[in-house]
């Protein structure tokens, strides 16, 4: 029987923190969030983020624009937000339209107001170990494992994904916790022998239950970053839960596991800033 690592609660506890820190403080941050087009999943999270903002004391604009804006209107509006003095943090939410390019917008933010961690100098910082802004899932997940008391030094790490915005930061990261790192994706051989052998197993691989207790060593902790809704309406993650979950220590559920982090992650960026100078207790700069 596993502990369940409960990502609800942990998130809650980290909003508590960064609203805290903004009372205490008197701090006046202030978060720029643009969503184009109707994506209705976008326009959820979105909303969910606008909402974190309102509970932490966090001024949030938004810029709601239509799937017609073409790339030059979006980039002279992150320009103005660049220049805005009163802007402390600039989240574009992706995915953009197709006749946009994601990188050149990611490229355009400043990234001292970058609170996603996207830009290109913020991922260079990760990679050498300087403090930076990090991306918020990834980050959110050293939070789960460290506010859970597991002990990453030295332990076995498998990350399946490599993706930007997760696998990849997620394996810095887990590195920068001083594990043994490995990156698995879908030209890995002998997947299942390579996650048997983790301690700590992280699931980024965007395929429903994929992961079952064949995968897992006895006594791992499995952290599952998917989120699917299958046919029967409910949710579930890349990792089977009823077949891992009687073989692991710890896990992370779907839905209450990973995705309440990024949201919390956020405001922690937003409110803590980008860590070269007051980074709250439990994240290593
Ligand atoms: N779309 C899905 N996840 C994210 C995220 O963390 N940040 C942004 N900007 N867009 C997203």
């Amino acid at each position: 029987m596993a502990e369940i690592i409960d990502g609800k609660a942990i998130s809650a506890q980290i909003k508590e923190e960064c609203k805290a820190k903004v009372e205490k403080e008197k701090l006046n941050r202030c978060l720029a969030v643009v969503l184009v087009g109707d994506d209705p999943a976008s326009a959820v999270y979105v909303g969910n983020k606008k909402k974190a903002c309102e509970f932490c004391g966090v001024k949030s604009v938004s810029h709601e624009l239509p799937a017609s804006t073409t790339e030059e209107e979006l980039l002279k509006l992150v320009d103005d937000l660049n220049r805005d003095d009163s802007v402390d943090g600039i989240l574009v939410q992706l995915p953009l339209p197709v006749h946009i390019d994601e990188d050149k917008v990611i490229k355009a933010i400043s990234p001292d107001k970058d609170v996603d961690g996207f830009h290109p100098e913020n991922v260079g910082r990760l990679s050498i170990g300087q403090p930076g802004y990090l991306s918020c899932t990834p980050a959110g997940i050293i939070q789960l494992l460290k506010r859970s008391n597991v002990d990453m030094d030295g332990k076995n790490c498998v990350v399946i994904g490599r993706s930007n915005i997760v696998g990849k930061p997620m394996a810095l990261l887990m590195l920068r916790e001083n594990a043994t790192v490995t990156v698995c994706h879908s030209h890995t051989k002998d997947l299942k022998e390579v996650c048997k052998r983790a301690d700590i197993l992280i699931v980024a691989i965007g395929k429903p239950k994929m992961i079952d207790a064949s995968y897992v060593k006895d006594g791992a902790v499995v952290i599952d970053v998917g989120i699917h809704r299958m046919e029967n309406g409910k949710l579930c993650g890349d990792v089977d839960f009823d077949s891992v979950e009687p073989v692991a220590s710890k896990i992370t559920p779907v839905p209450g596991g990973v995705g309440p982090m990024t949201i919390a992650m956020l405001m922690h960026n937003v409110v803590y800033g980008n860590g070269a100078d007051k980074a709250m207790p439990y994240v290593v700069i």
